[in-house]
């Protein structure tokens, strides 16, 4: 029976297990000596030797911050499991001198010298913090995500780290889930393009280089679509949303060469993801192809018991085991009940061996069989100090991030000289909450403030007052007092206010997406004052902005940018650099909205376009449909006009390819960078479309007064779906497509699709 032809009931539920037999071994690359020695290596191997290379460890005696209970193995148990075989790597230990400890204990002492794999949290940066991972999707520019992997991965290899627990490719459409930040926004197509990105950028041009991280796409699958928002809950989705929308951005990952994915925490329909055999192994091996192993996520085997799934852990080990997660990540369940589940023939020797065969091929691909302590004994110095290469890409990387929503009266940029600024809130000042979720590691560079940016792009010309205001989440006794006559004695506010770090992140969901109270009253404040207010919004989220908020004469969304927010932050403000972010998530009206996502269905009772008071429609009594903001916007200091948006004809065959032309105009002073979009929707088909879905995307630069054509090409292969019988499927039909600035606007146009 075949996992793809199940249909609903396969991914859902149906326990179909299938492993490859010893014959069936990954194709030729390593070289058919690197697969004899693994080969070799595994006949030698005992039961507990093979549960060893399948069991991984944060460091021992530490608590990770973001990794509970993390530390309740200690060095001597540590140390022993190494010499024994007992542990395949650890993670998140950082520090060169005890992994080249153990490294050595591993390959010169334990039994047959298998090397360990050291991985980390490396998600937004090691050294030099970038921005994090959904802000730099504002810049809807995925070289530029991979060219911050990339120097997260030269500065994490310095540190031993040859393997990243990222990036997380999990699709978010809910800003309540406080996780949305780590990953890839709402869109599939956007998504699938930094998926693939930050996977080149980890593991570079060959994994075996020195400076490659092995990548690891997670969380399979479907770990955005948490009921409620609320982290680790139950992703109540279909086969179909799960095909169509969570899964692809994990084979996009995996078609760039990622070789290992992490399974996710939550439950789809009944069946943990952890122990889900028609995902782990249908979706990633029979229909994927996929050779590298799956990391449980921390602990998410032993959690099998919680869930109800399991009724204790050795039931646990063996669920998650025979569903397809190779590697248990904490708990140590496989390494306490694998020998013995193979004993009493629960766990065929032959699945065991699939999964040891898989880890050690990842780590002969690492090259760490033939070097195992390549960068461990002292990297050359250089790689390790801070850089400034690096720090110029965390500066570029992080204004290209900043999304501007709105400009009333050209209020921005503001004059360097001859300004009186008041900048206020809780993140006017100092350098917490700008580094965002993960920045983990000691040794990062130190980041520089908002109030610093400002300071060094100002120098003498300006006179700047800076008064907190208020707390994150608590009014500051005087505070808005204070405000108000800082605001009274300046030209200009700029008002720093939104999220702290802490409010986003794992197990960090909000029920209410609003600004917090204490802030919300700062700004009305600030605002009855009449001077004129930009918000500098700090978010790690899209967030339902009301009042003075919302209407500010202009905000800019500035999410956590890293080390050089405040430079970024200052580009900006004064000039020195165009905002050319566009939001990769919808920024709905109220908090009552989400989930909230451009790409939706429509239903049998749209609401009438003109008409949004009609009753028996779908709508809300008391908001609109709506986004604040949609998907895809954002402005910049130039204004662009968009025309002559023409298709090279209006019916295409399955088999030719349409091409689609728009002029854009520069209609402003200065060079505008602009990200024209490409949208189509079928009218009609077997199963419904939404109601727009993003098929290309083009960022162009055009002089003032330019124009310059975008060109785009659609093929039958852009326009699939996932038909009646859960495959990719293209159906004939008419079609509407739209060369657009963002997901809520553009000009449209109409085809014909037929099959020949
Ligand atoms: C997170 C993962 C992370 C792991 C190890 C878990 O709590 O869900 O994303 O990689 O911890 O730190």
């Amino acid at each position: 029976m075949s996992v793809r032809n199940l249909g609903v009931a396969s991914l859902l539920g149906l326990a179909c297990i299938s492993f490859s037999s010893a014959a069936e071994k990954p194709p030729t690359d390593p070289p058919d000596a690197g697969l004899a020695r693994i080969e070799a290596l595994i006949a030698r191997m005992t039961p507990q030797e093979k549960a060893g290379q399948l069991s991984l460890y944060g460091p021992a005696d530490t608590n990770i911050p973001n990794n509970p209970q993390a530390g309740w193995r200690n060095g001597q148990q540590e140390t022993a499991d190494v010499r024994a075989g007992r542990i395949t790597g650890l993670f998140n230990n950082a520090g060169l001198e005890g992994k080249l400890r153990l490294q050595q204990i591993a390959v010169r002492e334990s039994r047959l010298g298998i090397p360990l794999i050291f991985g980390a949290d490396v998600i937004h940066g090691f050294r030099t913090m970038f921005p994090m991972p959904l802000a730099e999707v504002s810049s809807w520019e995925p070289a530029l995500a991979e060219r911050t992997a990339r120097a997260a991965a030269v500065e994490a290899t310095a540190d031993g780290f040859r393997w990243t627990l990222a990036p997380m490719v999990d699709i978010a459409r809910d800003a309540r889930w406080g996780r949305g930040l780590e990953g890839v926004g709402e869109d599939v197509y956007l998504a699938r393009q930094f998926a693939a990105a930050r996977v080149r950028g980890f593991q570079g041009s060959h994994l075996s280089n020195a400076d490659s991280m092995l990548a690891t796409p997670k969380h399979f699958a479907a770990y955005g679509a948490a009921e409620g928002g609320l982290d680790y809950n139950p992703s109540e989705v279909s086969e179909r949303t799960l095909r169509e929308v969570y899964l692809p951005p994990f084979r996009a990952a995996i078609d760039a060469g990622a070789l290992s994915v992490m399974s996710a925490f939550n439950e789809i329909g009944g069946i943990p993801s952890t122990a889900n055999p028609a995902l782990l192994t249908g979706v990633l091996r029979d229909e994927w192809k996929f050779k590298g192993f799956v990391v449980s996520d921390y602990t998410a085997d032993e959690e099998l018991v919680e869930h109800g799934y399991a009724a204790n852990p050795r039931e646990a080990a063996k669920q998650a085991f025979m569903a397809g997660t190779d590697v248990s990540m904490q708990s140590g369940l496989y390494m306490r009940y694998l020998p013995d589940l193979v004993a009493t023939g629960e766990v065929p020797m032959a699945r065991l061996d699939e999964a040891v065969r898989r880890v050690l091929w990842v780590k002969y691909k690492l090259g760490l069989f033939d070097n195992p302590l390549r960068g461990l004994d002292g990297p050359p110095a250089a790689a390790r100090a801070e850089n400034p290469e690096f720090i110029a890409l965390a500066r570029e990387s992080a204004r290209r991030s900043i999304v501007m929503l709105k400009n009333e009266r050209m209020l921005l940029p503001l004059p360097k000289a001859g300004t009186k600024i008041a900048l206020i809130g809780p993140f006017a000042e100092g350098t917490t909450d700008l580094l965002g979720a993960w920045s983990l590691f000691p040794g990062q560079t130190a980041p520089v403030g908002i109030d610093q940016g400002l300071r060094a792009a100002l120098g003498t010309h300006s006179s700047l007052t800076i008064v907190r205001g208020s707390n994150v989440e608590s009014p500051l006794p005087g505070g808005i007092d204070a405000a108000v006559a800082a605001a009274r004695d300046a030209d200009v506010v700029l008002l720093a206010i939104g999220e702290s770090e802490k409010m986003s992140g794992e197990a960090r969901s909000r029920s209410d997406i609003g600004m917090p109270q204490a802030q919300q009253d700062l700004a009305e404040a600030v605002a009855a004052t009449g001077k004129p207010v930009v918000v500098l919004l700090s978010n790690g989220r899209a967030m339902a902005l009301k009042g003075a908020v919302r209407n500010a004469r202009a905000i800019l969304v500035t999410w956590f940018l890293g080390v050089q927010t405040g430079n970024a932050i200052a580009d900006v403000v004064f000039g020195d650099f165009n905002p050319s972010g566009r939001l990769p998530v919808s920024f709905p009206q109220t908090a009552g909205q989400v989930p909230y996502y451009y790409a939706h269905k429509r239903t049998g009772r749209p609401t009438p376009e003109g008409a949004p008071g009609t009753l028996f429609k779908t709508r809300y009594l008391d908001a609109t449909n709506e986004a604040l903001y949609p998907f895809g916007f954002g402005i910049g200091y130039a204004p662009v006009r968009y025309d002559n948006v023409e298709l090279s004809q209006d019916r295409m065959t399955l088999s030719d390819t349409l091409r689609v032309r728009a002029t854009v105009t520069n209609t402003g002073q200065r060079e505008a960078e602009e990200v024209v979009q490409l949208y189509t929707a079928q009218r009609a088909a077997s199963v419904t479309r939404p109601v727009r879905e993003l098929k290309g995307f083009k960022k162009v630069r055009i002089a003032p007064g330019a124009s310059t054509v975008v060109e785009f090409t659609l093929t039958a292969a852009d326009l699939q779906f996932i038909g009646r019988d859960m495959k990719p499927t293209v159906e004939p039909g008419e079609f509407d497509l739209w060369v657009a600035p963002s997901a809520a606007s553009g000009i449209r146009r109409h085809f014909v699709l037929t099959r020949d």
